[in-house]
């Protein structure tokens, strides 16, 4: 598939079928998160698979979205600043979300590409999704990824026109 096409085919997807993801599909799926590109490379992001009926309740307590319920498989994008690169010279800005963003942005595209279906959730409620996942302190739950088969068709996208997105040359 082009990559154009695999762009417009990823959409949200807020129900999954019962069918499991098999071991295969979700190593690939982790793959292409391994592989996105890092400030300096320095890759400040573990992934937490989560698939135990008992564990994906608890994470569920912190998101309680019926549909969230069903997905069979949760990943959790989980940052550690201290360990990601900052634009110290300047002005100290520190990149561990776009680092963890790219990683998650892969993975979605990977698993769009294996006619699998993912959400980004970010509105989750972090003090619960924290203990749900056992992280410690220095560690930030950035992201969870549902991960399912789809049980919705995909859907044209709604986004702005490029004209009111891109300037030229200057702001
Ligand atoms: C950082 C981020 C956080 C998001 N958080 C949520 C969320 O908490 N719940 C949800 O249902 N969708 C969430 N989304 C999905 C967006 O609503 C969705 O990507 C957007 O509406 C565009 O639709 P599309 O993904 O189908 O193209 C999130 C997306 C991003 C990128």
């Amino acid at each position: 598939m082009k990559f154009i096409e695999l762009a417009k085919k990823r959409v949200s997807i807020r129900s999954y079928t019962k069918r499991v993801v098999s071991k295969k599909m979700l190593t690939d799926v982790l793959e292409a998160g391994r592989l996105a590109p890092t400030a300096c490379n320095y890759q400040p992001f573990q992934f937490v698979v989560v698939q135990e009926k008992e564990n994906l309740a608890a994470l569920a307590e912190g998101y309680p979205a019926p549909w969230f319920a069903e997905a069979p498989v949760v990943i959790a994008i989980c940052t550690q600043a201290s360990k990601a690169w900052k634009r110290e010279r300047h002005d100290d800005k520190n990149y561990v979300d776009v680092d963890g963003a790219i990683a998650a942005d892969h993975m979605t595209l990977a698993a769009a590409e294996l006619g699998l279906g993912t959400c980004w959730i970010g509105a989750f409620d972090p003090k619960i999704v924290r203990k749900a996942l056992g992280v410690p302190r220095t560690v930030e739950p950035l992201i969870l990824l549902t991960l399912g088969h789809p049980n919705e068709e995909g859907r044209l996208k709604t986004r702005k026109p490029l004209n009111e997105l891109v300037r030229y040359e200057k702001w």
